[in-house]
């Protein structure tokens, strides 16, 4: 099949690329490069370089590649930027989704993923988080995600678009050309390793009062690849109807016991501030992902915390600078 990857310069959307390619799908890759990097975008893809917010340059894309399927990942994601500037996320992400979903139903295009987030549940009422739980964004990001997945719900039902939006809290690990290299990086586990390699100083945790294990926020990690996967089956079974699923290991990982694995893994004695509790942070969060090995036979297989740091620490030694090395 032909699939548009948008934001597949990115970090999922490259290894996303890398699957497809891997599963014998043709792929061309849209983005505009601005958290992408052209080193990432796998040698078989085709990569277009533009913006969503340009529905010309997206009209121009398909009568010239004429994707069957879209993976849409583009789009801005991190929830405390969106908290400060809201409009980057109620306008932009929103809009550059409008635009891109407007252009494929222009051109007939019958399948869509949407790359959706776990933080469209705040202060869950139970854990893990299934598709029962009542959908309450956390953020302006979480809330932009939700409208698109409103806007796939209906043109479901005007146009008979098939999606599947996939729901997801911290992808992590690499393949071994493809990780992750996000300016600035938020995420917990790149963090660390920036410690170890000597990038930066200190790892902040945020609240040591938690009621969990040991008393720091307890997350889902999913493997980068198994993510992936999750794509891939969401795509082959759209002909059967549209479908959201939330997607999580199974196993939530404290913030110390990430650490302590990243020091073991990178034998570095990586710096480690506690702080006091970070607002809108819960205690856990941990999806619940039943549905999505019941009807699609998902089976994430890089479930421990330390395969997936492994696989993260291999990429970031072998580049040091990020895709700057390539
Ligand atoms: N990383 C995570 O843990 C995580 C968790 C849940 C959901 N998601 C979602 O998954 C998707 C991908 O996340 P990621 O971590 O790979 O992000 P990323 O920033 O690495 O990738 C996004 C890509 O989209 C491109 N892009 C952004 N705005 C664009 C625009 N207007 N036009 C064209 N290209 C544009 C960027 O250049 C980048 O290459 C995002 O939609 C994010 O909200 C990510």
């Amino acid at each position: 099949m032909k699939v548009l990857v948008t934001g597949g310069a990115g970090y999922i959307g490259s290894v996303a690329t890398e699957e497809l390619i891997r599963a014998g799908h043709d792929v061309v890759v849209f983005d505009n490069l601005s958290q992408g990097h052209r080193a990432a975008v796998h040698p078989q893809a085709k990569l277009v370089v533009g913006d969503l917010a340009d529905i010309q340059a997206i009209h121009a894309l398909f009568n010239e590649h004429k994707p069957e399927a879209v993976m849409h990942f583009a789009a801005r994601s991190l929830v405390g930027e969106s908290m400060q500037t809201p409009f980057l996320y109620l306008g932009e992400n929103v809009t550059n989704g409008s635009n891109l979903l407007q252009v494929v139903l222009e051109h007939g295009v019958k399948r869509f993923i949407l790359s959706s987030t776990a933080n469209l549940f705040d202060n869950p009422a139970k854990i893990p988080i299934d598709e029962t739980v009542q959908i309450i964004p956390g953020s302006p990001y979480g809330e932009s995600k939700f409208f698109i997945e409103r806007m796939l719900y209906w043109l479901d039902k005007t146009h008979g678009l098939r999606s599947a939006c996939l729901r997801y809290f911290n992808a992590a690990g690499a393949t071994a050309e493809r990780g992750e290299d996000h300016n600035p990086e938020t995420h917990l586990i790149p963090v660390a390793l920036q410690v170890a390699q000597g990038k930066r100083e200190k790892v902040t945790v945020f609240g040591s009062d938690y009621p969990t294990r040991d008393g720091t926020c307890v997350r889902d990690y999913i493997h980068v690849v198994d993510l992936a996967q999750a794509h891939i089956l969401a795509l082959e079974a759209l002909h059967k109807g549209s479908r959201t699923y939330n997607l999580g290991n199974g196993a939530g990982f404290s913030v110390k016991e990430v650490i302590e694995t990243a020091r073991s893994i990178t034998g570095q004695d990586i710096r480690a501030e506690y702080g006091p509790r970070r607002g809108g942070d819960v205690a856990t969060l941990v999806a619940g992902s039943d549905k999505i090995r019941k009807e699609l036979g998902w089976k994430p297989i890089r479930t421990d915390v330390r395969s997936i740091i492994q696989s993260a620490w291999k990429w970031h030694s072998k580049n040091p600078q990020g895709y700057s090395d390539r």
